[in-house]
């Protein structure tokens, strides 16, 4: 075929890639057109990753051919793939935390303020005037000389974009760039990929939203386990064809609630104030029931859930089991009292990397992070089998390195381990970031079980409509701040997003 009659930007042809044990990509294609964003859908572990892991040059393919502007692309590697125009922003990402954002942002390729030997000199004043244009462009208020790790997870990822879009690309790979930001940061990123489109770029989008799919996507592509299913223009899918494509089966109701009977009050918090960062919150929230925690990224409600964990100190304020004060001080506190939390960040505090799914699940591991709680079943390996089975863990055998999994069966393994203690109080701080579909309805079943079982349930969400469809309760902060408490039945888009913006009622 003559390439350069090719309408297409990008091609991959009959892509195929395994792992030891994995056939991860078993002859996929992806066809991509100038100018536009091509959504790469599948579920956790589909193999969506690897195979941009392949056209960015990490991942050396067993067989298959990319086309890039017409030229056979081979023996890629990063720095070729960068060269020829191909930026990848990492779904798990890898900022260098010491570093500043400049610094960050200009890794490998810093101007310096002479040839030669002298290259080996960045020129740090000329990085920071750039990297603040580049900022300010943005719209993004942040300092190109704070530290990464000072940075929030969603700030460090629109640093990330910032990064990509700074080196000129041609086709910009986003691996759930949205996975942590806001709303009004998703807006910000939506109209960076329009201009950019504009200039010609082309885009890979990688996501689990399917409200994003169809606001953004022009073309789509499924994958599932390792191969290609289908692809088209964005107008010929509807949600429930797609997630059927990506599931391989239907899924009826996306958000499966439960009645549970509602019970008294286990957890109550009293005028909990942490100065500085929220103020003044009172709940109570009763057994059987899913309380939901409603804001904007940053509005503190992670915070709350942190110092009822016994992450953070209280300045001021109470919280009460089932009627009495107590104190907790530490998380084995919290523990004691049958109080556990996911956190958002399961990535850093809740897994080791390098050992199995097993350990990773297990009731060793489980005493470790949380001592004394009492587990009620009976083998380890029966229960980390069962917890995969139920939140479909896409993994050939339990004794696999978690660091290897996809990036959404890493969190349900997390997610996995807490649902099977004995616990009062479960938090759970944005439970299905980066989860596919089929195994959000999993776990949101799982919740709803929970429930039924009699766990007092605080769930911490972004998505509205994972909060409208799971909560019996709402409360919705803004800025450190409790702005209003709505009930199941008056819970609506427009009364949660006025009260998370700061309005009223
Ligand atoms: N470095 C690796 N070593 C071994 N197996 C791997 C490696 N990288 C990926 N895999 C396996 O390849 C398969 C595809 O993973 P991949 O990360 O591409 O999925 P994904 O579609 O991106 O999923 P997610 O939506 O969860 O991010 C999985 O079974 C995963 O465990
Ligand atoms: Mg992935």
């Amino acid at each position: 075929m003559d390439q350069t009659t090719s309408p297409y930007v990008l091609e991959m042809r009959e892509i195929t890639k395994s792992f030891p044990g994995v056939l991860a990509l078993d002859r996929v294609s992806l066809k991509v057109r100038p100018s536009t964003v091509h959504v790469l859908c599948g579920e956790n572990g589909a193999g969506k990753s690897t195979l941009m892991k392949v056209l960015s040059g990490e991942h050396v393919v067993d067989s298959g051919e990319i086309y890039f502007n017409g030229a056979r692309l081979e023996n890629q590697n990063t720095k070729a793939a960068l060269n020829m125009g191909i930026a990848m922003i990492h779904q798990e990402l890898s900022p260098v935390m010491d570093m500043t954002i400049a610094e960050n942002i200009f890794l490998g390729r810093e101007p310096s303020t002479g040839g030669g030997v002298l290259n080996m000199f960045v020129d740090f004043k000329s990085i920071y005037e750039e990297t603040q244009k580049l900022l300010d462009k943005l719209g993004l208020k942040y300092n190109p000389r704070m530290k990464m790790r000072d940075l929030s997870i969603a700030a460090q990822q629109l640093i990330e974009i910032t990064k990509a879009i700074s080196r000129k690309a041609s086709l910009i790979i986003m691996d759930e760039p949205t996975s942590a930001i806001t709303d009004k940061e998703v807006d910000m990123l939506f109209d960076q990929i329009t201009d950019l489109k504009a200039n010609g770029v082309a885009i890979i989008y990688i996501t689990h939203k399917m409200n994003e799919i169809f606001q953004i996507a022009d073309d789509i592509t499924v994958i599932r386990d390792g191969q290609y299913v289908d692809s088209g223009p964005a107008t010929a899918y509807t949600e429930n064809k797609l997630i059927s494509q990506m599931v391989g089966r239907e899924i009826t109701n996306i958000f499966p609630k439960m009645d549970a009977e509602i019970g008294d009050v286990v957890l109550e918090v009293r005028n909990l104030t942490r100065t500085g960062v929220f103020e003044n919150i009172s709940f109570q929230v009763r057994k059987g029931e899913i309380f939901g925690l409603a804001g904007l990224v940053g509005a503190g409600r992670t915070e709350v859930a942190r110092v009822i964990f016994g992450l953070d100190p209280a300045d001021s304020g109470e919280i009460l089991m089932h009627g009495k004060p107590v104190k907790i001080r530490n998380t084995t506190a919290a523990i004691k009292n049958g109080i556990a939390m996911v956190s958002e960040d399961r990535k850093n505090e809740g897994l080791v990397l390098v050992r199995s799914c097993m350990e990773n699940i297990s009731l060793a591991n489980l005493d470790k992070f949380a001592p004394g709680l009492f587990l009620n079943l009976k083998s380890e390996k029966e229960l980390a089998e069962k917890m995969k089975e139920k939140l479909r863990v896409k993994v050939h055998n339990l004794q696999v390195k978690v660091g290897t999994l996809s990036g959404g069966n890493q969190q349900k393994v997390v997610i996995a381990k807490w649902l099977l203690g004995d616990l009062n109080v479960l938090i759970l701080d944005e439970p299905t970031r980066g989860i596919d579909v089929g195994s959000k309805s999993e776990i949101h079943r799982l919740m709803s079980e929970l429930a039924q079982q009699g766990l007092a349930i605080i769930m911490i969400s972004s998505e509205l409509p994972e909060i409208l469809g799971m909560s019996d309760r709402v409360l919705v902060m803004h800025e450190g701040e409790a702005t209003g408490e709505i009930s199941r039945k008056d819970a609506s888009q427009e009364a949660i997003m006025t009260l998370a913006t700061g309005g009223k009622l």
